[in-house]
């Protein structure tokens, strides 16, 4: 793996460089080809997290503050398109029995890769056609940052098939882009307030919202929210 991580100049200079690519790839701005992108951005990566743009190559410090607060004891938890793995590790190292997918092979093959004594079970799995065993079997859903990066039908159906794997008494953790100004135009497209809500109508409650600000290259400040829900027993 080439070294740094955000923040390095070096680094970031390679990931700056190569948006314009990815950009221009078919399924880069959504429509039918939009998940073949995702695979093909891990598989020319060569290695190299700085490709990847959305890899913080780091837990989410929000969901690392829940995880201090609401530790496991074995539990069964799931992280949703786990990308290179770091918020499953968090996971995990919280005491939790954890699973993580993602239907990119080049993803799971490197968050394994990368770490090589993880208790997580890393699996490449499709979101939208999950193991009939994983119905209701987890009481810690994680999902970061998926839903915003689809559009239109596959959005659509990514809020019942994260809910889906709640258990009764579980919890599901969603982070993600709230609220987006009057000219963003997408990737990613945020949530607005009432998509966050229907999770609410797939059963679940929301106990608890956390705002925050993620900062962006070129110091672009954006609006974030941790939303936890319940699925009551
Ligand atoms: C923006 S990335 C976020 C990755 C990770 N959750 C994080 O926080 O860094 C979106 C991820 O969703 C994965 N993905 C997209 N569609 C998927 C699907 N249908 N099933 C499973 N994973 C999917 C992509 O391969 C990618 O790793």
């Amino acid at each position: 793996m080439k070294p740094g991580r955000p923040g390095d100049p070096d680094f970031d200079e390679r990931r700056a460089k190569v948006r314009d690519k990815l950009e221009g790839l078919a399924g880069a701005k959504g429509g039918d080809e939009r998940q073949d992108w995702f695979a093909r951005v891990y598989r020319e990566a060569g290695n190299d997290p700085a490709m990847v743009p959305w890899a913080d190559l780091a837990a989410k410090p929000q969901l690392v503050s829940w995880l201090e607060e609401n530790p496991g004891n074995g539990e069964a938890a799931i992280d949703v398109a786990c990308g290179l793995g770091d918020n499953a590790e968090a996971i995990a190292e919280a005491g939790y029995y954890t699973i993580a997918f993602d239907m990119s092979e080049d993803a799971v093959r490197w968050a394994i890769q990368r770490f090589p004594s993880s208790q997580v079970e890393y699996r490449v799995n499709d979101l939208f056609d999950l193991p009939s065993d994983w119905d209701g079997a987890f009481a810690l859903v994680h999902e970061c940052f998926t839903i915003q990066a689809l559009q239109g039908e596959l959005r659509e159906k990514a809020f019942p098939a994260i809910a889906s794997l709640v258990a009764p008494g579980g919890v599901l953790v969603v982070i993600g882009w709230v609220g987006a100004s009057a000219d963003h135009t997408g990737p990613p497209w945020p949530l607005t307030e009432a998509e966050m809500g229907r999770f609410e109508s797939l059963g679940l409650e929301r106990i608890e919202t956390l705002e925050f600000e993620a900062v962006r290259a070129g110091g672009k400040v954006i609006p974030h929210q941790m939303v936890v829900f319940s699925r009551p027993d």
